[in-house]
């Protein structure tokens, strides 16, 4: 008999923990977990306790033997660990609206993963993934670390760049998201559609489509023209492409892409969004309470509907798919972030990309795209120049690394403007920010 799996989830508190438990419940014959550990920190206590008595009760009504464990001591999860997904957001929502805010006010997007708001969740998090990562080594140095915490890309950067952890996977929803809506636009299931995924985190594009192995790329460059077909995330305002843009581009972009192809469109928005409704994590504030609430309910045993108002949807078939594949040595493809090991070629061989990968038990094997049409390289170097100096700003304290990254953000208007913006979110995220703060003496 085989001795199961041990999963431990850090920042299990997280509301869309319910999406991961579904997925593995989902695939329990192929995928036999025998733990689940939810851990968080004790600001996160109270929705631990909520959202893994849930888990549990969803584990019960399903008959399955998984013992689910809840915990605020990480190290003692992490022992033995097969696989250790990250979920978490360093200083919860609160923080994520100060990142939309603060670029608001000098009229920038305010982004959770892109321009001056993606740098700074990026600055909050990697000391923190860093400091899981020195755990990992320790206590379950043959575990996979499989990542969500956003931002994924500079994340899955950091770790490779800046830890001993080899086996590490970032993760997304976006691809999947392109997928089903581009099977959705057609009206066919998305087991027939195959998209050739590459670029970066939040800044992938579908080079090519396949319907039943047939290109159809254009057909669908068509659709996505059409604003009943936006295929766009709940997060991300629904903003309609231009046509002929699409059929120069020659290529599918991903929803962020908003922010770099009609930046004045998506900032009016943000902008409107933010006097009226509020910025996305405003709104997303008030939808996790509502989810909380509904979390509660003793009767509650499966993951309810309300979740998908969350732009996270799929995301446990991302995540299950991948620990799946890996676990039972699959060899199926999955777009991952991973090493990039010459896939892409205008990106270095030991920097992070989104690309399709052939999933096996050695982790994902990227598939070479060769290079980017030349359209959008320059994009997605630039891209990739930001996520390097952000994940260096965010190890070493550096002021003037910060502003570096700041700077050369594609979103950031001027170097003055960039260092009026970081001065006052890096005030206001003190608190999480003791590298630029404590400078230890060497
Ligand atoms: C998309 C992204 C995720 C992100 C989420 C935000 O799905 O791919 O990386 O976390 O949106 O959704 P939210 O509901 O928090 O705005």
């Amino acid at each position: 008999m085989t001795k199961g799996i041990k999963i431990v989830t850090i920042g299990g508190g997280s509301s869309y923990t319910p999406e991961l438990v579904e997925g593995f419940i989902k695939r329990y014959d192929e995928l036999p977990i025998r733990e689940l550990w939810l851990v968080d920190i004790p600001a996160g206590e109270e929705k631990l306790n909520i959202v893994g008595a849930l888990a549990k009760r969803m584990v019960e009504k399903a008959g399955l033997p998984i013992e689910v464990h809840l915990t605020l001591d990480r190290r003692e999860a992490l022992k033995g660990a097969d696989f250790v997904t990250t979920q978490f957001r360093v200083g919860l929502l609160d923080a994520r609206a100060k990142d939309e805010r603060i670029p608001l006010k000098n009229n920038v997007i305010g982004q959770e993963t892109n321009g001056p708001g993606g740098l700074f969740k990026g600055l909050r998090t990697i000391p923190v993934i860093l400091d899981i990562c020195k755990d990992i080594e320790e206590l379950c140095p043959d575990a996979w670390l499989v990542n969500f915490t956003n931002p994924a890309g500079m994340v899955t950067e950091a770790v490779l760049r800046y830890s001993n952890i080899k086996k590490v996977v970032g993760l997304c929803n976006v691809p999947v998201g392109i997928k089903m809506g581009i099977a959705q636009a057609l009206d066919v299931t998305s087991d027939r559609i195959h998209v050739d995924f590459a670029g970066l985190n939040h800044m992938v594009y579908g080079l090519d489509v396949y319907l039943d192995g047939v290109s159809i790329l254009d057909e669908v460059i068509e659709k996505l023209a059409n604003p009943d077909h936006s295929m766009t995330m709940k997060n991300i305002a629904a903003l309609g492409w231009e046509l002929d843009f699409l059929r120069g581009l020659k290529a599918i972009p991903c929803p962020y892409h908003r922010y770099y192809y009609k930046t004045s469109e998506m900032l009016e928005e943000e902008l409107e969004a933010a006097a009226t409704k509020g910025t996305r994590a405003e709104v997303v504030k008030q939808v996790e309470k509502e989810l909380f609430e509904l979390y509660k309910d003793p009767e509650l045993a499966i993951k309810p509907p309300q979740l998908e108002q969350r732009g996270g949807a799929y995301y446990s078939d991302a995540a299950c798919n991948l620990i799946n594949s890996i676990y039972n040595d699959k060899r199926d493809i999955q777009p991952v972030n991973t090493r990039n090991n010459g896939a892409i070629a205008s990106i270095a061989d030991d920097s992070a990309v989104e690309v399709n990968c052939i999933i096996t038990k050695d982790g994902p094997k990227p598939i070479s795209v060769g290079d980017l049409p030349v359209a959008v390289r320059g994009l997605v170097q630039q891209i990739k120049s930001f996520e390097r100096v952000a994940a260096e700003a965010a190890v070493t304290g550096d002021y003037h690394t910060a502003l570096l990254a700041m700077t050369i953000n594609p979103l950031v208007p001027s170097d003055k403007i960039g260092k009026q913006i970081l001065d006052e979110m890096l005030e206001a995220h003190k608190e999480y920010l003791p590298q630029f703060f404590q400078k230890v003496e060497m």
